[in-house]
């Protein structure tokens, strides 16, 4: 396949939303492939008795062993701040390499402040398999997975396209609810706007798979729209909109946010590519809450 062909391909794209935290996980290959990517894994926490389990994972899981694909990817489109990270989970079960963008590295390095991490904790994204720049692809059978950085949530933010579908991480959600906050460590609504360009300078027809959905009363979960829809209608920045007008929204808007429920576990865990800290000498790993920090 040469690499135009690869660009309009038509991958098969399977959805798992985890109603826990409205997080999308998806598995992606070629129709008649068997290497697949799995994008935004969910490592179940629960805040009450800081128990994980793998309830969606194994979901994730099940259907790729039925269909009998063979992972070649576990892709995160960002170190996400409302959820766990399942990679070394489904690694160690599926096989497969952990890649995220490279920027991880400010990330690693902002919060490795935020939650005085121990001394040796590299800030240099090592415990990634891979790491991903802007425009860099990676073989899936015979498709590639092209990167695409989105900064503007958070600085390591990457897009990934797969033929005409495009895993759009937290820049737009569905056209009824907008786009991602940009106040977290490093966020930049301008950089959002810039981000959001390049996504809808796709052909129209692309395919979107959001990250996340929070549906408004009375819709049901969705989570793939197009290039078009999105233009046409996306509530903060739709043909038209311009940089000045989004960043003021954007803005205005982050100011009433609280912070995710998961914000101060899932960070400091998918900073370590989905790891836990290490074990204290009594053989438990234990996450830290900033007083006063965020
Ligand atoms: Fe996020």
């Amino acid at each position: 396949m040469n690499p135009s062909d690869a660009l309009t391909a038509r991958p098969e794209v399977h959805g798992f939303f985890d109603p826990g935290t409205w997080t999308v996980t998806y598995v992606v290959h070629a129709p008649q492939g068997r290497a697949c990517a799995v994008i935004d894994s969910v490592l179940d926490y629960d805040p009450k008795s800081g128990r994980t389990s793998t309830t969606s994972a194994d979901k994730v899981i099940d259907y790729v062993r039925s269909q009998g694909l063979q992972v070649a990817w576990i892709l995160e489109t960002h170190a996400h701040a409302d959820h766990l990270s399942a990679a070394p989970y489904l690694k160690a079960q599926l096989g497969g390499q952990i890649a995220i963008g490279a920027q991880i590295t400010a990330v690693q390095k902002v919060f490795k402040g935020v939650f005085n991490l121990e001394p040796d904790f590299a800030v240099d994204g090592r415990q990634f398999d891979r790491l991903l720049a802007d425009g860099e692809s990676l073989p899936l059978g015979n498709l590639q997975i092209q990167a695409m950085s989105v900064p503007g949530h958070t600085p390591a933010c990457m897009a990934y396209q797969v033929g005409d579908a495009v895993f759009v991480g937290d820049t737009l959600f569905m056209p009824d609810v907008g786009s991602a906050r940009c106040d977290f460590p490093g966020g930049d609504a301008r950089a959002l706007y810039a981000s959001v360009q390049k996504i809808l300078s796709l052909p129209p027809q692309t395919r979107l798979f959001m990250c996340h959905d929070y549906p408004p009363e009375g819709r049901a979960v969705q989570y793939e729209t197009t290039v078009a829809a999105q233009r046409a209608g996306n509530i903060h920045l739709k043909d038209g909109t311009s940089e000045a007008d989004f960043v003021r929204m954007r803005t205005a808007r982050d100011a009433t946010l609280s912070m995710p429920v998961l914000i101060l576990p899932a960070v400091q865990v998918n900073i370590r590519a989905g790891e836990m800290p290490p074990a204290e000498t009594n053989g438990v790993a234990y996450l830290k809450i900033p007083l006063n920090a965020l």
